[in-house]
C-alpha cells in the first residue's frame, strides 16, 4: 500500500507544469505525479488521490506555462460564447446550438443539450440545442471508438442536424484536442462561416493539439486549431482550452476532462439563459461565481471521503471475485451512472456486465434523439425493469448495488426497489442528495436501514433548482468515477497510473498503447509496435498481409481481441512466444502483478 500517511505537497501538485515533465506529451496524456502509486493504494488513499487530482482543475495560473479554468482569458472567452448563445436564445428562428464529441465528451454534449432544452420547455420556449456523438446514440451507452477516427462522419452528422438552419453555434469537445470526428466538424464550420461559428473545448494548449495526419484529409487537428486561433482574433471562432492537469489514470479524459467540460458548458449556458430570460447581464464576475460554485461542489462531495472509500472497497471486492456492480438511479444523476458504466470497457478492458447503469424510466427519461435502443442487445437495456428481469435473479452478496437518488425523487419507489434488491443481496448501498435542513422521513430511514452504507450529501438550500440538479450530477459523476476507477485499481487493472489493459480500438488508443509499451519495456518504438501487432493478430510472426494493412484494419481486429497490451508487454520483457505469454497471464490474471513480476 502507498504509505498510510499519504499527503500531497504543493510541489507534487504542480510538478506536471514543469517544461521538463514528460515534454513530448500533451497535458491530457501525461501521467499525474500525484497518482504514481495509485495501484498500491488503499481505497481511502485512492479517493484522496482522486480528490487532489480533481482539485487541480481549480488551481490558479502561475507564470505563463498554462492557462487555467479561472484564467482571465478563459473567462472572457466563456463570456463571448455565452453572448452568442444568448443571441440565439432571443431569436431562435432557423438557429441552433450544436454540442458534439466522442465517448464521454459526446455523452456530456447530449446531457447538457437535454438539460438546457428541458429548461427552455419549462419556459415555453422552443428548443435550440442539439447534439452529435461519434457512433450515434448507441455510443451514449457503449464504447464506439472507431467512428472517433472518422472526420467525414463528423461532418455529415453535423450537416444532418443542421439541415435548413441559417445560424449555427457549433461547440466541439475534444479533451485532448485530438478527435478526427470533431476536427471534420470544425473544418466544415470553417468552410461555411456564413452559417457556422465554431467553438472548441479541450484541455491542452493549442500547440499541443494532435498533429498526426488524418487518412483521407488534408488537415490535422492541429491545423484546424491554428485556423481557429486566427479567426478568434475577430471573434469568428472561439477556443476554450484551459489546462486542468493530467488525469489520475493517464489519458482517462472521462474523469477531469469530462468534469471540466460539464462545468464550462453549464456555466456558459446558465449565464446565457439568465441573460436572455431574466435580464441578468453576462459578466466575468457572474462566470467566476458559477465556477467557484463548482469548486464548492467538489469540496462538498469529497468531504465524504470515508463513505466514498467504502463504496470503492465494496465495488473492488465485487470485481475481484468476478461479480458485478450495478448503479440503479433516478432522475438525471442516474444518467451519470450510465455514462460512467459505458466507459469501463475501453478504459479497463471490462465486460459490459462488470459495471452497469440503470435509469428509472429508461429511454423515456433519457429522451435521446434516436429513441429506445433495446433491440440492439442486452447492454442497451437500461430501465429498472430490465435490471429486475436480466440482473436481479442472479445477484448474490458478492455483487454490489448502488442506489442513486435525491430528495426530489419518489422515495416510495426507491424503497420498493431497495426491498427487492435486499432479497438477493445485502451488499446494497446508496448515494442520496438532499438539501440542508431537510429532515429524513420514516421511509427514508427505512431505506437507510436496508443499505449497508448511505452516502448522504447535503447541498445548500439557497441554490436554485436548476443549479442544484447540476451540482447533484457533478457530484454523482465524481463519486461514480471514483467507484469505477478505484474498483478497477483494486482489481489490479492499473500499473502505476497507466491503464495497461486498454482496448486498442482507435488511432489515439493505438498510439497510447505503443507509447506505454515503450515506456514500460524500454524497447524502441518500432519493436513495440511490431509486438503490439503480433499480440493483436495473435501471431508470432507478422505476415505480409498484416504489415501491408493500415491502422484502420488493425483497429477493426482489435475490437475482437482481449489483453493485447499485457500480452505484448510480457513478450517484450521476456522474449517469450505469445502462447507462453498467454499462459503466464492465465496463471496471474491480475495484470498489474503479472507485469510487476516481469519488471522486477
Ligand atoms: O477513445 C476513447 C476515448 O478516449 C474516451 O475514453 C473519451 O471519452 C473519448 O475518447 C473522447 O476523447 P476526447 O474528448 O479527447 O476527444
Amino acid at each position: 500500500m502507498a504509505g498510510s500517511d499519504w499527503t500531497c505537497d504543493v510541489s507534487t501538485m504542480r510538478e506536471w507544469e514543469s517544461p521538463d515533465y514528460e515534454p513530448s506529451l500533451p497535458v491530457s496524456e501525461k501521467s499525474n505525479p500525484l497518482t504514481r502509486d495509485i495501484d498500491r493504494a488503499s481505497p481511502n488513499h485512492i479517493v484522496r488521490m482522486l480528490q487532489a487530482c480533481d482539485s487541480q482543475m481549480f488551481q490558479e495560473e502561475e507564470g505563463t506555462t498554462y492557462q487555467r479554468l479561472l484564467s482571465d482569458n478563459v473567462v472572457i472567452t466563456m463570456m463571448e460564447v455565452a453572448e452568442r448563445v444568448e443571441l440565439i436564445l432571443k431569436d431562435p428562428q432557423d438557429s441552433l446550438v450544436v454540442l458534439s464529441g466522442c465517448g464521454t465528451s459526446g455523452r456530456l454534449a447530449f446531457l447538457i443539450a437535454s438539460t438546457f432544452n428541458r429548461a427552455l420547455r419549462q419556459l415555453k420556449q422552443s428548443s435550440v440545442y442539439s447534439y452529435t456523438i461519434a457512433g450515434g446514440d448507441r455510443a451514449l451507452l457503449s464504447s464506439q471508438e472507431a467512428p472517433e477516427d472518422d472526420p467525414i462522419l463528423g461532418m455529415l452528422s453535423l450537416k444532418k442536424v443542421c439541415e435548413g438552419k441559417k445560424r449555427v453555434l457549433f461547440i466541439g469537445i475534444s479533451c485532448g484536442l485530438s478527435a478526427p470526428f470533431v476536427a471534420g466538424q470544425l473544418d466544415l464550420c470553417l468552410q461555411h462561416p456564413e452559417v457556422y461559428t465554431p467553438v472548441l473545448i479541450g484541455f491542452n494548449p493549442a500547440h499541443q493539439a494532435r498533429d498526426e495526419p488524418i487518412p483521407g484529409c488534408t488537415f490535422t487537428f492541429h491545423n484546424v486549431v491554428e485556423r481557429m486561433q486566427e479567426l478568434s482574433k475577430s471573434q469568428m471562432a472561439f477556443l476554450i482550452n484551459p489546462s486542468v492537469g493530467p488525469e489520475a489514470i493517464s489519458g482517462s479524459s472521462r474523469m477531469k476532462g469530462g468534469s471540466a467540460t460539464k462545468i464550462l458548458l453549464e456555466v456558459i449556458m446558465s449565464v446565457a439563459h439568465a441573460a436572455a430570460f431574466s435580464k441578468t447581464p453576462i459578466t466575468s464576475k457572474g462566470i467566476l461565481q458559477h465556477l467557484k460554485a463548482s469548486e464548492k461542489t467538489l469540496d462538498i462531495t469529497y468531504s465524504q471521503t470515508e463513505g466514498i472509500s467504502g463504496l470503492v472497497e465494496a465495488a473492488g471486492k465485487s470485481l475481484r471475485c468476478g461479480r458485478r456492480v450495478c448503479y440503479l438511479g433516478w432522475g438525471s444523476p442516474a444518467v451519470l451512472g450510465l455514462i460512467d458504466a459505458s466507459e469501463c470497457n475501453p478504459t479497463f478492458g471490462a465486460a459490459f456486465e462488470d459495471i452497469r447503469g440503470f435509469v428509472n424510466g429508461g429511454y423515456r427519461e433519457l429522451n435521446n434523439s434516436e429513441g429506445p435502443l433495446n433491440s440492439l442487445g442486452p447492454e442497451f437495456c437500461i430501465a429498472h425493469e430490465d435490471f429486475v428481469h436480466q440482473v436481479l435473479p442472479s445477484l448474490n452478496d458478492q455483487d454490489t448495488v448502488l442506489l442513486i437518488y435525491t430528495h426530489s425523487d419518489d422515495v416510495s419507489e426507491v424503497m420498493k426497489m431497495a426491498r427487492r434488491v435486499r432479497e438477493k443481496t445485502s451488499n446494497l448501498h446508496a448515494v442520496y442528495h438532499h438539501v440542508d435542513g431537510d429532515t429524513a422521513t420514516a421511509l427514508q430511514e427505512d431505506i437507510n436501514k436496508l443499505c449497508l452504507s448511505t452516502l448522504k450529501v447535503s447541498w445548500p438550500s439557497s441554490a436554485s433548482a436548476s443549479s442544484l440538479h447540476m451540482q447533484w450530477e457533478l457530484s454523482t459523476k465524481l463519486v461514480l468515477n471514483a467507484v469505477s476507477t478505484g474498483a478497477h485499481v483494486l482489481k489490479g487493472k492499473i500499473y502505476q497510473n497507466y491503464m495497461i489493459d486498454l482496448q486498442v480500438t482507435n488511432s489515439k488508443l493505438y498510439r497510447r498503447a505503443t507509447r506505454l509499451l515503450q515506456k514500460l519495456s524500454g524497447r524502441p518504438e518500432a519493436q513495440c509496435e511490431e509486438t503490439l501487432l503480433k499480440a493483436l493478430y495473435r501471431v508470432d510472426k507478422l505476415t505480409p498481409d498484416i504489415t501491408s494493412s493500415d491502422m484502420t484494419a488493425h483497429i477493426l481486429t482489435a475490437r475482437n481481441t482481449t489483453k493485447v497490451v499485457p500480452l505484448a508487454l510480457v513478450c517484450l520483457l521476456t522474449g517469450c512466444s505469445l502462447e507462453e505469454a498467454k499462459s503466464h497471464l492465465e496463471q496471474q490474471p491480475i495484470v498489474r502483478e503479472a507485469v510487476e513480476a516481469f519488471l522486477t
